[in-house]
């Protein structure tokens, strides 16, 4: 919603003002930084003020949270409106990267059970299209056979516009496998998508291939198993797993290295924001350090919103 942006305005009595603190912005990723305080309207008359609150707040996406109160003032003995519109925090907004069976699929699974992310996976939307047999389908599969990485006119597009839909900009997002490129990274900015952090699993690369040769999904639930770290709970679900058609010890090590090849540049378009996590501990203990972070970032979201509502 686009709104013009005012600071303090100049109260006059005969012609009713809103005078506040108001930040507004008019792009769609950046529609929850909208937050308005303590409009005050002077005059006797309240009808000003209630039609600014029709066009202006009532739809704005904090409105929810607005409410219109009536004050007097006995300083200037004339009635004064105040409008307090809450200013709802910002949705997280999270990248989380690492090598192949890092453990990426397995966190995120817990992180959007715990706060309600939209989860965006790169390969998963990759292996929906192989799935569908779409032309991008056909062409992608061809470099996931190689362990490459596939095209940025399949990818690009693909992710941007699931993180433009609407559940993605109202609950936030979590990103995995994305960006795996300096190309990509430098996409989503100049769409003008920021992340708030950016995750990085650091697992020893022994580790990794017995990971995904172990690696099983299930396909009713889409969880992720492993037949020794994560072993299914029910003979029911160990006999409908299946294996991706990229787990195998040859395929990881080409992955691998495409990781490699990657890995600084993307890092350094992200280096205010990074945090690094052990990922080689048992998954709980790897997720209680992503949750500290995520909570830490909470916190300081909801102390800028209730600074500037105040
Ligand atoms: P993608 O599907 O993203 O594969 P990946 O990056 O190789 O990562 P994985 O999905 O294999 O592993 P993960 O880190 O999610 O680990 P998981 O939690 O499952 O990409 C596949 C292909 O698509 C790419 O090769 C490329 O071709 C293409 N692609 C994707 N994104 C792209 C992009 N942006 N641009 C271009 N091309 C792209 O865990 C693995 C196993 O370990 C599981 O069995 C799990 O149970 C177990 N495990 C997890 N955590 C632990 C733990 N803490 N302890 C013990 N076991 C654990």
């Amino acid at each position: 919603m686009a709104m013009a942006c005012s600071g303090h305005m100049p109260v006059e009595a005969a012609k009713p003002q809103p005078r506040t603190h108001f930040l507004a912005c008019d792009s769609p990723s950046n529609s929850r930084k909208i937050f308005a305080s303590s409009l005050h309207f002077l005059g006797k008359d309240p009808a000003p003020c209630r039609r600014f609150h029709a066009s202006h707040i009532k739809n704005a996406p904090f409105a929810r949270r607005s409410k219109l109160a009536v004050s007097r003032s006995d300083s200037i003995r004339d009635y004064s409106l105040e409008l307090v519109a809450m200013a709802k925090p910002d949705p997280l907004k999270i990248m989380l990267s690492g090598a192949p069976a890092s453990g990426k699929g397995t966190q995120c699974e817990l992180i959007t059970k715990k706060y309600g992310l939209v989860h965006i996976a790169a390969g998963d939307l990759l292996r929906a299209e192989v799935a569908a047999g779409s032309e991008n389908g056909k062409r992608a599969k061809e470099y996931m056979e190689k362990g490459q990485l596939v095209p940025d006119e399949i990818v690009v597009m693909m992710v941007k516009e699931r993180l433009l839909q609407s559940d993605s900009l109202e609950n936030g997002w979590l990103l995995d496998g994305y960006p795996r490129s300096l190309s990509q990274a430098t996409a989503l900015q100049e769409f003008g998508l920021q992340a708030d952090l950016f995750i990085l699993l650091e697992v020893p690369e022994e580790i990794l291939v017995e990971r995904v040769v172990g690696r099983r999904l299930d396909p009713v639930t889409g969880r992720i198993y492993h037949l020794k770290y994560s072993p299914p709970e029910t003979e029911e679900i160990a006999a409908r797993l299946t294996r991706r058609f990229d787990d195998t010890e040859e395929k990881v090590k080409l992955r691998l290295r495409t990781h490699h090849q990657n890995v600084e540049a993307v890092l350094s378009m992200y280096k205010d924001i990074t945090i690094k996590v052990n990922g080689d501990a048992p998954k709980e203990n790897v997720f209680a350090q992503i949750d500290n972070a995520l909570s830490k970032l909470l916190e300081q979201g909801k102390a800028t919103s209730g600074s500037l509502a105040a």
